[in-house]
């Protein structure tokens, strides 16, 4: 579909949005457990939408041309450093999102350190997969280290014996994406300390729930600027703060720890480029509109829909201990369910959840781990947990009776569009992805990744 001889009438475009979105899996309505993070409030898509219009033109390439964008991000960088136990030196930014925030921690920390040649960081398995991108970007090394199979979590000697003369930045998370567990923060920004070394916490999943979690009595761990030695920390605005996408914060403990992560340039004959993140040009529509939701929520608004979330989290994890041959694969210490299926297949599982209107996340098994089912919850869930259980006997009913998934007979070296046919895909995707997740969970990691990469390539061409 090239560009229309003349102009379509306003309505007519929409019209096609909303068509093309038809497709898409639902954001509202509490069944859906990943990529959305949705409260499930009233009028709340609307205010964001008025917000982000009212600054969607407005460039944050020059802080002083537009004052306003200037005082809206300091804004969301104020409230959250007070959420995140800031001082009065605590500076940030706005990032577009989880991963720029990474990229940017990693980035202040090799640019902060420039007698180091060959630049490393020590970063637990189970940081996310944005710190291995930030690595690979930016020319550090990756020195990995194991999390415990039964907590899910890194020690922190182990930490401590991965940091060398080379290492730049240590991270841990708060929590991590897979499991939903807390890194033991304190531990490890101790060892990183004692060596002199910066420790990023990575809270861009949990950041804006575990402080209101703790109000409400979960026993959550010191895991911010409040620690001592942790230098830096990023949360995302986009998730659990509820604001439209393309919102995260970056804060560091002072001013002289953010300076590296300015880019500036003067050696061309245009504009002196200064930028505190990776877009140079960037809009005010996501910042604007995430202004507007912080501060329509509240403080009061934040800590209910954080009781919403914590209520539906302990009911879903309670419907799946009580179905048989289900197991919770890490402790509530969040906002994620992640369970397992012993005695059946896990992606059979995740099939019958999304013919009964669930949509959850499935992931390939790792290491000692098995693969799994994850939930990320959010308050919209908690009306619909009710429905939840029953739907997840019935799934796990059925996903026993059918058994295990057979393996797909074709290799997984036949040309993509045959490869494609043969597992079912068409203009969509099958209708039981299970074959797929079998296929790809016995796939190692390499090919997986090669095999997704031609996938989205056959999908990402030019409609013409
Ligand atoms: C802990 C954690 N860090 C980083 C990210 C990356 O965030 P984004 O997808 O906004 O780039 C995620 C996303 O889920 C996350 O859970």
């Amino acid at each position: 579909m090239s560009l229309p001889k003349d102009g379509l009438p306003a309505e007519q475009v929409l019209d096609e949005i909303r068509a093309l979105r038809a497709a898409d899996r639902p954001t509202h309505g509490g069944r859906l457990f990943a990529y959305v993070y949705d409260p499930g409030l009233d009028g709340l898509d609307e205010l964001a939408m008025s917000a982000y219009a009212l600054a969607a033109h407005v460039n944050g390439l020059d802080p002083t041309a537009f004052p306003s964008l200037l005082a809206m991000e300091n804004t969301l960088v104020g409230a959250a450093a007070t959420l995140l136990g800031g001082g009065p030196d605590t500076v940030g930014n706005v990032t577009s999102g989880g991963t720029e925030s990474l990229m940017l921690a990693v980035k202040a920390a090799r640019d902060g350190a420039p007698g180091v040649e060959r630049p490393r960081m020590v970063v637990p398995v189970t940081g996310h997969a944005a710190f291995t991108k930030a690595a690979h970007y930016l020319g550090v090394a990756l020195d990995l280290v194991p999390a415990s199979p039964s907590t899910l979590r890194p020690a922190a000697e182990d930490v401590a014996a991965a940091i060398g003369p080379d290492t730049v930045l240590v991270a841990c998370s708060a929590p991590a994406y897979a499991h939903g567990v807390v890194d033991p923060v304190a531990e490890i920004a101790a060892v990183a300390s004692a060596a002199g070394v910066r420790c990023h916490v990575d809270a861009c999943f949990g950041g804006w729930t575990l402080p209101y979690l703790r109000r409400l009595g979960v026993d959550v761990p010191p895991f911010d600027l409040s620690v001592p030695g942790v230098t830096s920390i990023s949360v995302d605005l986009h998730k659990y703060a509820y604001t439209p996408k393309g919102v995260s914060v970056l804060l560091h403990r002072d001013a002289e720890l953010r300076r590296p992560q300015y880019f500036a340039y003067a050696g061309w004959p245009g504009y002196t480029m200064v930028n505190p993140v990776i877009s140079s040009t960037r809009s005010g529509g996501p910042i604007a509109a995430a202004y507007a939701v912080l501060r329509h929520i509240g403080d009061s608004g934040y800590l209910a829909l954080a009781s919403r979330t914590l209520e539906a989290v302990r009911s879903l994890a309670l419907a799946v201990s009580g179905v048989e041959g289900l197991r919770l694969l890490a402790p509530l210490e969040s906002t994620v369910v992640c369970f397992t299926a012993d005695s059946f297949d896990v992606f059979v599982l995740a099939d019958e959840l999304a013919a009964r209107g669930w949509h959850t996340q499935p992931q390939f098994a790792y290491g000692e781990l098995p693969a799994s089912i994850h939930l990320s919850v959010t308050a919209s869930v908690a009306p619909r947990v009710a429905e939840f259980g029953p739907d997840l006997a019935a799934a796990a009913q059925a996903a026993r009776a059918a058994g295990p998934v057979s393996l797909p007979s074709v290799s997984l070296d036949t040309p993509l569009p045959e490869l494609l046919a043969a597992l079912g895909f068409g203009a969509g995707l099958p209708d039981r992805m299970a074959p797929v997740n079998a296929l790809l969970n016995a796939a190692p990691p390499e090919v997986r990744e090669a095999l997704l990469v031609d996938f989205l390539g056959h999908l990402q061409r030019p409609a013409l």
